[in-house]
């Protein structure tokens, strides 16, 4: 039987719409539904390639050039789910190679920060599940395979498709019905940009998992937030973007960042994931929108102080011009890439 390796890249995608809370910790089956916008293959992405070899030891997993622990209860999780289903499919199909329980060395480059709330664990988990279903060859599709990445981080599930994509809650207790799903492809809305402007490289201070969990635990704040407010929200975000009305869009999106910090502020003790920059940020964007009379620009921040700026190919000049001018005194590099446009920017 020869060695095999495939290679596959995820990209990040930046909620529009936060997921912020687990109801199922275990199978990481969230308090709402939420939106995303993956990147362009050009921006920041993770890159994996992945081997079996009956000479490999063990399983192994290597990330950015170190060897890295492959035995935390999520990693595990996905693992086993996809060697079920290629044991599945080689009972069914006694031709095939027995390969489920070979070892696996799994190797994995980003290149953006790890942790630095810049959606690495999404892109990450992403590129790891693709690659194990591509190499099995699994007859899933894009939706089943992202409640197996939701396992191993809930926003992975949404970096398995392009373009505007949907992460339904789902009701059931066994999470059979949590997935993503597609709204749009890219090609729907072409002019739509991501600028990602990053405040801080460092790994965040408090990681979303327990943010989240804090956050469900002591907010007064996340009931009203997940009940009344986001229920809402996901089906006006879902028809802006069928709409391509960038103003709606851009309102729901800087609204839904304020309440996702909102509620972290409100959790006991408080989070803290913007800091002054990102406030100055914000600033500006409201700035300009209040300018021109129009939403030319959304802001929205993640778990940590980086934010992502979208806006429309028309608009560029206004918005990277204007956030140049700010902020363009810093030292940081700038990248145009095909369609999309990234601004890494180191602050002081
Ligand atoms: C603020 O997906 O990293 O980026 O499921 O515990 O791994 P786990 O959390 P994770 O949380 C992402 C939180 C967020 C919002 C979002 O991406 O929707």
């Amino acid at each position: 039987m020869a060695n095999k390796y495939v290679t596959v890249t995820a990209p990040v995608n930046i909620a529009t719409l936060k997921y912020w809370g687990k109801r199922d910790r275990f199978l990481n089956l969230p308090t709402n539904s939420s939106i995303s916008v993956t990147l362009s293959q050009d921006d920041l992405k993770t890159t994996t390639s992945v081997c079996y070899s009956k000479n490999f030891e063990s399983d192994a997993l290597y990330l950015n050039g170190n060897e890295e622990s492959l035995s935390s209860p999520r990693q595990q999780s996905c693992l086993k789910l996809l060697r079920k289903c290629r044991i599945e499919k080689e009972e069914q199909d006694p031709s095939l190679d027995k390969i489920a329980s070979l070892p696996l060395h799994i190797v994995s480059v980003n290149n953006f920060p790890t942790a630095a709330g810049l959606a690495s664990s999404a892109a990450g988990y992403a590129a790891m599940v693709y690659s194990i279903a591509k190499l099995y060859q699994l007859d899933l599709d894009r939706s089943e395979l992202s409640k197996i990445a939701r396992q191993g981080s809930g926003s992975a599930c949404r970096s398995l498709y392009g373009g505007f994509v949907a992460w339904e809650m789902g009701s059931l207790d066994n999470g059979s019905d949590s997935k993503a799903v597609q709204i749009a492809p890219r090609a729907h809305w072409p002019g739509i940009r991501a600028a990602i402007l990053v405040v801080s490289a460092a790994k965040k201070e408090v990681p979303s998992t327990g943010g989240m969990q804090l956050t469900v635990k002591t907010s007064d704040l996340f009931d009203y937030r997940v009940k009344q407010v986001v229920p809402a929200r996901y089906e006006e975000m879902k028809k802006a973007i069928l709409a391509k009305d960038f103003g709606v869009f851009a309102e729901l999106t800087m609204k839904d960042s304020n309440s996702f910090h909102a509620v972290c502020l409100d959790s006991y003790p408080p989070i803290f994931y913007m800091n002054d920059t990102s406030k100055r940020i914000v600033k500006v964007i409201t700035t300009i929108n209040e300018a021109y009379g129009r939403n030319v620009a959304a802001y929205t921040f993640d778990a940590g102080p980086n934010a992502v700026i979208y806006y429309e190919e028309k608009d560029e000049d206004i918005v990277l011009g204007t956030l140049h001018e700010f902020f363009g005194s810093v030292p940081g590099w700038a990248k145009k890439s095909g369609k999309s446009f990234s601004v890494p920017r180191k602050f002081p």
